[in-house]
């Protein structure tokens, strides 16, 4: 009798040690996907992918630095022993930076949280493009911030208008000219970015990098995420959402 396998939706997660990637994480793992839980550090990401193991899910630990070629070559040969498809990719892993003030702010420090923020991206892309462009259905979500909206930054009700630093904004407004000429260039991938909030309640999800002074839970802020990872075939490309919906540009 022949038996056929029906392989798991794969998904690789970048900084899913914590935070709103771990959360995205177990969410994907519950539905039955097979993980691979990026981190940059080893120990970090096999303490996380352990806790997702003992909870039943199907997680592989990936050692995973955003800002290294190297790195990320790495984990292309980690996911290829164990798959030669990719159904979904997501650029989570982010900083903030310092918020020195813009009249301060050095080219060094910009170009740090760039290299996380918008290279990292670049990097992860292009090297897990041939196991994606394998998959059916590929999908590649870019964990982007409402920072990234030059309507939010320019909106007065918006505290972020009222937070000043180039870095953060700026490189996650990077980030969504990058996906949205990533979309247009690559119809056969669908290429989307959230931002892991509600804009229009000025709500962010707590987490290690506000301090946990986010209104919402790190698994409500995850949710708009899995929706975007978890889109059909006849799903949109090149949109920015957050949790209630379109978000503007
Ligand atoms: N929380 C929010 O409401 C909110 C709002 C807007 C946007 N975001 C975005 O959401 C994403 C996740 O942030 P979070 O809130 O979950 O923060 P978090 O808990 O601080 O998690 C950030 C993750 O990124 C990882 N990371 C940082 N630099 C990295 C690198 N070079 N290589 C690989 N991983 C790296 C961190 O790893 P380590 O543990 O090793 O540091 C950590 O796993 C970020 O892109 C952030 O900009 C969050």
């Amino acid at each position: 009798m022949n038996t056929t396998t029906v392989a798991r939706t794969s998904v690789l997660i970048t900084g899913a040690n914590k935070g709103l990637g771990f959360e995205t994480a177990k969410r994907l793992g519950h539905e039955g996907w097979r993980v691979f839980l990026g981190s940059r550090d080893g120990s970090r990401g096999r303490a996380a992918a352990d806790r997702l193991i003992a909870d039943g899910v199907e997680a592989v630990a990936v050692r995973l630095d955003v800002t290294s070629d190297a790195s990320v070559a790495d984990a292309v040969e980690l996911v290829r022993e164990h798959t030669d498809t990719l159904d979904v990719l997501i650029n989570n892993a982010g900083t903030p930076g310092l918020a020195v003030a813009p009249a301060e702010a050095t080219v060094d420090e910009l170009h740090a949280v760039y290299d996380t923020n918008v290279y990292g991206p670049v990097r992860v892309t292009r090297a897990f493009l041939p196991l994606l462009r394998a998959a059916a259905n590929p999908r590649v979500v870019m964990v982007s911030s409402a920072g990234g909206s030059f309507a939010v930054v320019t909106d007065p009700e918006q505290p972020i208008a009222r937070m000043h630093e180039l870095a953060y904004c700026s490189s996650k407004a990077a980030l969504n000219m990058l996906t949205v000429r990533y979309a247009q260039a690559l119809p056969q991938v669908k290429f989307n970015l959230v931002t892991p909030g509600e804009v229009a309640h000025h709500k962010f999800a707590a987490t290690d990098m506000n301090n946990h002074r986010g209104q919402l839970t790190a698994a409500e802020g995850a949710e708009p995420i899995v929706r975007l990872a978890m889109l059909d075939a006849d799903g949109p490309s090149g949109v920015f959402v957050d949790r209630l919906g379109p978000v503007a540009w």
